[in-house]
């Protein structure tokens, strides 16, 4: 059977059996690594992609569930090389360690600043419960993502 999805804008087909978990597909079939597999239960959020918008663990979707989804990955990002805002952000504040965490990170901060564009620290920290960071203690990612947030209110009147 042959599921069919877009992966980061482009058409994708896996041949795999449907109950294989998304990020086994990502990973061995499209050879798209950067999502992590760390606890493989749905706890740490290492293994996040965006599934037709959401933040979704890719560690407990089995594949035929995002078939005709869109479905971006870190690596569908940072169009053309270039980091994204969060990204940036995250560099500039010197917020990423040993590095694990930060696809799943990255992609929950995008999703959630996208709908929130002006959070307070505390509504950055819940988006954050289901991302575990095992290196920094979580003050610099916060930094980051306000300042992600104090640039759009510089651009939005
Ligand atoms: S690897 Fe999927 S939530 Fe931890
Ligand atoms: S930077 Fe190492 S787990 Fe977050």
């Amino acid at each position: 059977m042959a599921i069919d999805m877009a992966v980061n804008g482009e058409a994708r087909r896996s041949a795999c059996d449907p109950l294989t978990p998304l990020i086994n597909v990502l990973r061995d079939e499209f050879h798209l690594t950067g999502a992590k597999p760390v606890c493989r239960e749905g706890f740490c959020g290492a293994c996040t992609v965006l599934v037709d918008g959401a933040p979704t663990a890719s560690c407990l979707t089995p594949v035929a569930l995002v078939e005709g989804c869109d479905v971006v990955t870190i690596e569908g990002v940072s169009a053309g090389g270039r980091l994204n805002e969060v990204q940036a952000k995250l560099e500039q504040h010197d917020a990423v360690q040993c590095g694990m965490c930060f696809p799943g990170m990255v992609l929950t901060l995008t999703h959630f600043l996208e709908r929130m564009p002006r959070p307070s620290r505390e509504d950055v920290r819940a988006a954050l419960t289901g991302n575990i960071c095992r290196c920094t203690g979580y003050e610099r990612i916060v930094e980051a993502a306000l300042a992600v947030a104090g640039a759009h209110a510089e651009i939005r009147p």
